[in-house]
């Protein structure tokens, strides 16, 4: 395996009311990274957090921002969320915009960059980007909502990027978001998969010391 497994918690999944605490118990894991949702009611039909609450959080927390961008024109919004603290911002296939241009962009802001893919994308569509990238990010679920159920047909597309990369001798990370738990990111481990967002089943886990330390070990 090229990466060490990384678990990266889903605000989404956190209190709302209480995301600074939310964030701090992530941290008091001894986790380092925190995956946050950034939805339009575009892309996809749900509204979450803007770049005020990545400014607002940043203050409070050291860990790595992994910022998810669900959005119809993340071209406009990568400055802003940058300077608010993101460590690291991923931006959607499917829209048109100019996704080589925007990863530079992202780079250029001094944030690590990364692509990600909707279930019914096919995997030749970043193709192309791949040498451009710090991560891929692979949708499990259709974004939009957490606690939605893995697809287990992802698994073939996380194999066949997983691929590429070794062929290509790359060194991205490879990502999956939606319906992660230990079970089924155990699979995507398998597959291939270094990086995994887990809101529902690391939120609602009886022992989130555990679950983290499981994940840790795979
Ligand atoms: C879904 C988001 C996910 C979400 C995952 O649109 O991109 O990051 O928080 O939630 P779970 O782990 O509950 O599927
Ligand atoms: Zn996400």
């Amino acid at each position: 395996m090229l990466h060490a497994p990384i678990l990266a918690p889903s605000l989404l999944a956190g209190d709302h009311a209480a995301l600074a605490e939310s964030v701090a118990s992530v941290e008091a894991l001894g986790l380092e990274w925190l995956h946050v949702d950034i939805m339009d009611g575009h892309f996809v039909p749900n509204l979450t957090f803007g770049p005020q609450t990545v400014a607002a959080l940043r203050p409070r927390s050291k860990l790595f921002f992994d910022t998810h961008l669900m959005l119809d024109e993340p071209h406009r919004y990568v400055e802003p969320f940058a300077h608010a603290g993101a460590n690291q911002i991923t931006i959607h296939i499917e829209p048109s915009y100019d996704h080589a241009g925007t990863l530079r962009e992202i780079r250029r802001l001094g944030c690590r960059c990364g692509i990600v893919l909707n279930p019914p994308t096919p995997a030749e569509s970043i193709e192309h980007l791949l040498d451009q990238v710090d991560i891929v990010l692979v949708m499990t679920v259709q974004p939009g909502f957490g606690g939605q159920s893995f697809q287990e047909p992802m698994l073939d597309k996380i194999a066949q990027i997983d691929r590429w990369r070794q062929e290509r001798n790359l060194s991205f990370r490879l990502e999956v978001d939606g319906g992660v738990d230990l079970e089924t990111g155990l699979h995507c481990r398998k597959a291939g998969a270094d990086t995994f967002v887990a809101g529902t089943a690391f939120f609602n886990a009886p022992d989130r010391a555990l679950f983290a330390k499981t994940v840790g070990g795979w």
